[in-house]
């Protein structure tokens, strides 16, 4: 009998705390780097890698607008089912909500809001050729205190601890696991952490315990775990390094230099736009300077100012500004710009937890 095909599952609930305000009102997983949802690399590459059944966990609250936005995954050329985690008790939590689906598949797990460069190919082959029961990517980060943490043995993955106090090694776990139908069993012997989450740690470690072999992987490219404004912005960068020039917009006494895209329907008017960057369709940039590294959104206004490493989501409108806005995320519908009459003041409407700074 030929062996069960590999399928897809992408975590795409969880609560998305440490992104608001953007993520109050939508998912953590849909904010756009370089125009295109987070979410949609993830798809992609797990299309790349000839997966085409994926199961998608989404929560209660965000689910909706996931399964709008990436809809039957036709336009992936994939097969995508929606699976409903109640709450978000933990990825190996998730797991469990996905077995109906997953049955006695082996798996690739993939986290909605990680980005890898070099997408997952070669670690689908390595975990075909040497089938190990679990397969785990690793890489070295400044900062192991944050993420799940590996010892090694060797070439043996030898303890896992979620986000420890004092990391005993700087090889983080990336947000994509290779797993066979082994994980279910280990998902349901272990007990909620100190967070009260089931730990997908916990249960690869409960694999090793049990004697199963579990490979470790170390991430050569770039990796970014989009969780915080910061890594969205880096996050932002590295995809616009690899930006193709493309320009469809019109330009009325405007120029770009260096890689830019100008998607159709975006109007420049003596404006600059300096690549790596990325204008979206119907965006309207008047007297603007667009600097490197940045990602305006649809149907986004730019008049008499300026901006470098940013994102601006769509619909947003940034207008008559003094000084040049840098290192900054905007939301959706946003209006920045100047007060119209006297007193001469600052006018804020802000949601919640947002962060302003002024000159
Ligand atoms: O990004 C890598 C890290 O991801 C690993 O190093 C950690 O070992 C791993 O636990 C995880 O840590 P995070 O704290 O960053 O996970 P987060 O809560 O951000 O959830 C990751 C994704 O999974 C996110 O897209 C939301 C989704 N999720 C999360 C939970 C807790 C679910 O779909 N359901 C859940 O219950």
């Amino acid at each position: 009998m030929a062996a069960a095909a590999l399928k897809g599952l992408i975590l795409s609930g969880g609560k998305g705390t440490r992104l608001r305000p953007l993520t109050h009102t939508s998912a953590k997983q849909l904010v756009p780097v370089a125009n295109k949802p987070v979410l949609f690399y993830g798809i992609e590459s797990l299309a790349a890698a000839g997966i085409e059944e994926i199961g998608i966990i989404i929560a209660p609250e965000t689910g909706g607008e996931i399964r709008e936005a990436a809809g039957d995954g036709s336009q992936f050329g994939v097969a995508i089912t929606y699976i409903e985690q109640d709450a978000p008790l933990g990825l190996a939590h998730a797991v469990l909500t996905a077995e109906p689906f997953l049955g006695e598949s082996p798996f690739v797990m993939y986290l909605g809001d990680n980005l890898l460069r070099d997408g997952i190919i070669d670690l689908v082959e390595a975990f075909r050729s040497q089938q190990p029961d679990a397969l785990i990517l690793l890489t070295q980060v400044p900062d192991p205190e944050h993420y799940g943490v590996a010892e090694l043995n060797g070439e043996q993955v030898k303890r896992l601890v979620e986000k420890p106090k004092e990391p005993v090694s700087d090889l983080a776990l990336v947000g994509v696991y290779m797993f066979t139908p082994a994980i279910h069993a280990a998902a349901k012997a272990i007990e909620p952490s100190w967070r009260n989450e089931l730990e997908i740690t916990d249960a690869i470690q409960h694999l090793i315990d049990t004697g199963l072999r579990v490979d470790p992987h170390i991430v050569r490219g770039w990796w970014k775990d989009t969780g915080q404004v910061q890594d969205m912005l880096d996050a932002n960068r590295l995809i616009l390094d690899d930006l193709q020039e493309q320009v469809e917009g019109e330009l009325v006494n405007s120029r770009t230099e260096g890689r830019v895209v100008i998607e159709p329907g975006a109007r420049l008017e003596n404006s600059t736009v300096r690549g790596p960057a990325i204008i979206g369709a119907g965006a309207r940039l008047v007297d603007a300077y667009i600097g490197p590294y940045s990602a305006v959104g649809e149907n986004v206004t730019i008049e008499r100012a300026e901006l470098e490493y940013s994102i601006v989501l769509n619909g947003s409108s940034v207008r008559d500004l003094d000084g040049r806005i840098e290192a900054s995320l905007i939301g959706k519908n946003v209006a920045i710009g100047r007060s119209p009459e006297l007193p001469k003041a600052y006018r804020f409407v802000v949601g919640d937890n947002a962060e302003i700074a002024i000159l």
